[in-house]
């Protein structure tokens, strides 16, 4: 709880401020270096989350799809863990296209200071309807050199505590999480995605965020990762 506390007295400062959004990468990139996570309630400029809450909305039924585990279509077990829709984003509209230049710039802070080579970067919309849920996992192991970073933004004006829904973000090694984070409009939490196992709690009504991830370039002389 005291962390949480800390960490919303922190994000005030951007509310009307003139803070400006370099700062904000900057002050980002600072708590990733300090303690590996951090999360910001209207991080994202509004217009951006607008644009990109009033696209997930206009995508159509078959522009989503199940979203998987990383394991061979095994659909039953997938269906325990998790039972969101994802549509991925790329730069083919307007509120894509915006919202990839400012994770670039973020993208770009977090290199300038952590040296982490962040090479590039995949998100999608995921849409969670009422009851829907992902059970407690990581984005990545360790190892695998694969995903760094993982960024996740709410895009759901007016959530209320009643709509559920929550973020659990845990330590390392523990059974208790220590942030709680409600999915509400333009909240961001950034964390690495080796260190923090978390999970969603269902919600009562439909939740949209979206997921990225930052990877660094594993190539070596037998592959090429990622391999665009
Ligand atoms: C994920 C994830 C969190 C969220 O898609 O891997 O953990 O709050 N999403 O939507
Ligand atoms: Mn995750």
């Amino acid at each position: 709880m005291w962390a949480v506390e800390v960490v919303y007295a922190t994000a005030k400062k951007f509310q009307g401020s003139c803070m400006t959004e370099s700062s904000l990468f900057e002050q980002i990139a600072g708590e990733i270096y300090a303690r590996g996570y951090c999360v910001y309630p209207n991080a994202l400029p509004t217009e951006l989350a607008t644009a990109l809450a009033d696209e997930v909305r206009s995508r159509s039924e078959d522009q989503f799809r199940k979203a998987g585990i990383g394991r061979q279509d095994d659909h039953l077990k997938t269906e325990e863990i998790r039972r969101d829709e994802i549509s991925w984003i790329d730069d083919s509209t307007a509120a894509g296209a915006q919202w990839l230049n400012w994770t670039g710039e973020l993208q770009q802070a977090i290199n300038r200071r952590l040296f982490l080579g962040l090479f590039s970067f995949e998100s999608h919309f995921a849409h969670y309807r009422p009851g829907d849920f992902y059970k407690k996992h990581l984005d990545a192991f360790r190892g695998q050199q694969n995903r760094v970073l993982t960024v996740v933004t709410y895009l759901n004006p007016e959530w209320t505590p009643e709509d559920g829904g929550e973020l659990l973000i845990y330590p390392e090694q523990g059974e208790e999480p220590m942030l709680r984070v409600a999915p509400e409009f333009g909240t961001l939490v950034v964390f690495l995605s080796e260190e923090f196992p978390h999970e969603v709690l269902p919600a009562n009504c439909d939740r949209y965020s979206i997921a990225g991830w930052y990877r660094i370039n594993s190539s070596d002389s037998q592959r090429i990762d990622p391999q665009s």
